[in-house]
This record gives structure tokens, sequence and C-alpha cells, in this order.
């Protein structure tokens, strides 16, 4: 019955890494996904998530029970408190409805299907660019997908004046999706001064704040630096929604843990909106799962596990800062024509290169370079080993 089903096209992110595998040359370097690797090449597990798994493999009364449908409960709460702040004010109010879901995506969709049903506007602007799953959550969460400005291709930085335009002259109510720290693919993020311009105009137009946050941690090093923006936005009092997700920071990235909350403008509120959440989760599936979750609270509940999780995570971020100085210091030495100061300028994980898809064909063709189209790469897939082979294929790639 499905003989003339045509074949789909691999994801233009994921694809990168099933191109890449498939590629015997000794020398190709995956730059495409956004997870980090060693200097070896290697994924990382996290020192602490390897002592948090040990404890739970040795309490004798854990159960592989179903968690409930919103998840585990004091997951929920250190998640909350991580994102908002342990001193908010919404938490402290009892506003927030946080619910567990499956990573960031998860946590887009559950929010996406909940705004589709219960908000009156089914209108979400998202920033041009963003990451490429986002027009397809949102679409099939039932929700109409719009762009705002945001990157400016002549400065390699943040259009701001675009962005302010954009969202001054979305319809009143309308839902903002806002990457809270670390833009994915650009790496460009508002300054404070811009996100409190951004923040007054969205609370007078009374657009709802959309944030995802899939970079805590890796813009600054700092956690509580990189949700100055997310804090922001509670410290007034409005309403917000906010997902969360632990697979870079914590690099869980295949335990698929997240969560969803949603600030709402009283406690009473927030238990609706919470049994609502369930009456999208629960057909979607059922519940989410225990293990990932389960690591994530043994380290946010235990003051000595979350210290060393923080130098974990710093060491990552710092990883990747030294391996933009390293790559902009490459291209210098080779005389690469252009200016390539935003490698350096640029945050997070991904540097947004500027080069188009025929030069980043041409590198994964001669040089076994593997990147999304669009010219990202993953600086956390880079080392002192693989930086002068990126930058011959990069100098080859302008100069051809
Ligand atoms: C990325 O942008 O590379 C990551 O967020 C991984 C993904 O699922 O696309």
């Amino acid at each position: 019955v499905f003989a003339a089903l045509a074949q789909a096209p691999e994801d233009p992110i994921l694809g990168v890494t099933v191109a890449y595998n498939k590629d015997p040359s000794p020398v190709k370097v995956n730059l495409g996904v956004g997870a980090y690797r060693t200097e070896e090449g290697k994924p990382l597990v996290l020192n602490v998530v390897r002592r948090a798994e040990q404890i739970l493999l040795n309490n004798p009364s854990r159960v592989k029970e179903y968690l409930p449908i919103t998840g585990l409960a004091e997951f929920n709460k250190l998640s909350a408190k991580l994102i908002f702040g342990a001193d908010s004010p919404a938490i402290h109010e009892n506003r927030v409805a946080t619910v567990q879901c499956l990573s960031g995506t998860g946590s887009l969709r559950v929010g996406g299907e909940f705004l589709a049903r219960h908000y009156h506007e089914r209108t979400i602007y998202i920033p041009q660019p963003t990451w490429g799953n986002h027009p397809k959550v949102f679409t099939l969460s039932g929700l109409t997908v719009k762009s705002y400005r945001y990157y400016d291709p002549a400065t390699r930085g943040l259009d701001f004046k675009g962005l302010l335009e954009d969202l001054s002259s979305a319809p009143s109510g309308s839902i903002i999706l806002l990457h809270a720290c670390a833009h994915n693919p650009t790496g460009v993020d508002p300054t404070i001064d811009e996100w409190e311009q951004i923040r007054k105009l969205m609370r007078s137009k009374s657009l709802l704040p959309f944030f995802d946050s899939a970079y805590q941690g890796f813009a600054s090093g700092s956690l509580d630096k990189d949700t100055q923006s997310v804090r922001m936005f509670v410290a007034d009092g409005g309403e917000l929604l906010m997902a969360q997700s632990y697979a870079k920071n914590m690099g869980l990235y295949g335990e698929r843990v997240g969560a969803l909350s949603i600030v709402c403008g009283s406690a009473d509120v927030a238990v609706r909106v919470e049994s609502q959440l369930k009456l999208v989760i629960r057909p979607m599936y059922s519940n989410p799962p225990l293990h990932g979750a389960s690591i994530v609270a043994t380290i946010l509940r235990n003051s000595e596990m979350f210290n060393e999780w923080t130098l974990e995570l710093k060491a990552m971020a710092d990883r990747i800062i030294s391996m933009r100085q390293q790559l902009f210091d490459a291209l210098k030495s080779r005389g690469t024509p252009g200016d390539w100061s935003h490698i350096i300028k640029q945050i997070g994980m991904f540097t947004f290169t500027g080069l188009n898809s025929e030069q980043v064909a041409f590198m994964r063709q001669e040089y076994h370079i593997y990147m999304t189209s669009d010219g990202r790469i993953s600086m956390a897939g880079l080392s002192a080993r693989t930086v002068p082979h990126l930058a011959d294929a990069i100098h080859a790639a302008v100069t051809q």
C-alpha cells in the first residue's frame, strides 16, 4: 500500500551526520550537529553525570514505575529554579506550571500545542534565521509561523532595527519565539540594553514571549548570566513560556530531558494550565522517561555536585572559546580574504561563517568537512588537530 511513497529528504541538521557516517575518509570532520566533542573528537559524558548514575544504580529502592504525566516533580521544581532563579517572584507566588518534556523539541511542541488549543492568537513569530526545526514544530502544533528580522548578513551581527520594526508591526498578542542565549544558528545575541528595549516593546503590545533555552551555560560559561534575558521578562510580572533543554549543558542528548514552564498570572491559573498540559501530553507519549530526569534532579539537589557540574560546563564553554580563537588565528595566518572577526565575536556552540551553500558543498567534496548548508559550523566539534584542516578548506573555498 505504500508502493507509491516518495523518499523523504534527510533532516537538514541530523542528515549531515548520516552523510558524515557514510564517508570513509580518514580526515573527515563533522561540524554539523550541535553536540559537544572532546579535543580527541569524542562525545563527552560529564563526570558528575557518571557519579549521579552511580548513585541511582546503587539505590536498591529505585523502581521503574511510570512517572506522572507531568514528569518527576522534584526535577520540575529544580528546573524552574535553575532557569528563573531561586528568588524568582513567580516561583514564590506559585505562578509557574512546569512539566517534564522530551528535551527542548518536546517542550516546544507541547507548548505549541497548548497555545494552539488555548491561546487567542495563533501566530508565532520566529527569528530569521532560526533553528531549522522551529518552523516545523510550530506548524505541526497548529500555529501559523511568521518571521521577524534578526540577523544582518552585512554586519554578521544583530539587525536590531529590523527586529524592533517587525515586532512593532506584529498584531497585538502574537507569540514571539526568543532564544534565551547563544542564538542558533547565528551565535548573535542582543545586549542587555537591547533585551530591555525588546521587553518593553513586547509588554507594551502584549506580545507573548516563548523562550527557547537550549544553551544555558554555553554563552558566558555562567548559568545565571545566560538567563538574564528570561529573568528580565519574569521580573516584570508578565506571562511567558519557557522550553528548557539539558541536552547540551549536561550532555544528556540521548536521554531527551527537558522542561516546559509556563509563567502564569496567578497560582490559580497555573493549576489550571498544568491540568490542560496533561491533556496535551497524555495522548502524545503518556508520560516522560525517568532516567535522565533522575540524573538532573540528583545533580541539582546536591550543592557539591551542582558545583562540579558548573565547573565541567565552564570547561566545555572555554574549550569552544579557544577553538574560536584558534580558527580565527589560522585564517589570519593564511591571509584568507575577508573579515573573520565574527568567529570570535559570536557566542555559544555555533559560528555562522557567512559561507554560502556552494562553498559548503565544495568543502564537503574536497575536504570532507561536514556542516549545514547555511554555513553554520559547530565549534564544539573542532579540535586543535582539525582547525588547520578547516582553515585550509575555508581558505580554498573563498579563493577558488
Ligand atoms: C542543532 O541545532 O544542531 C541541535 O540543536 C541538534 C538538533 O537536534 O538539531
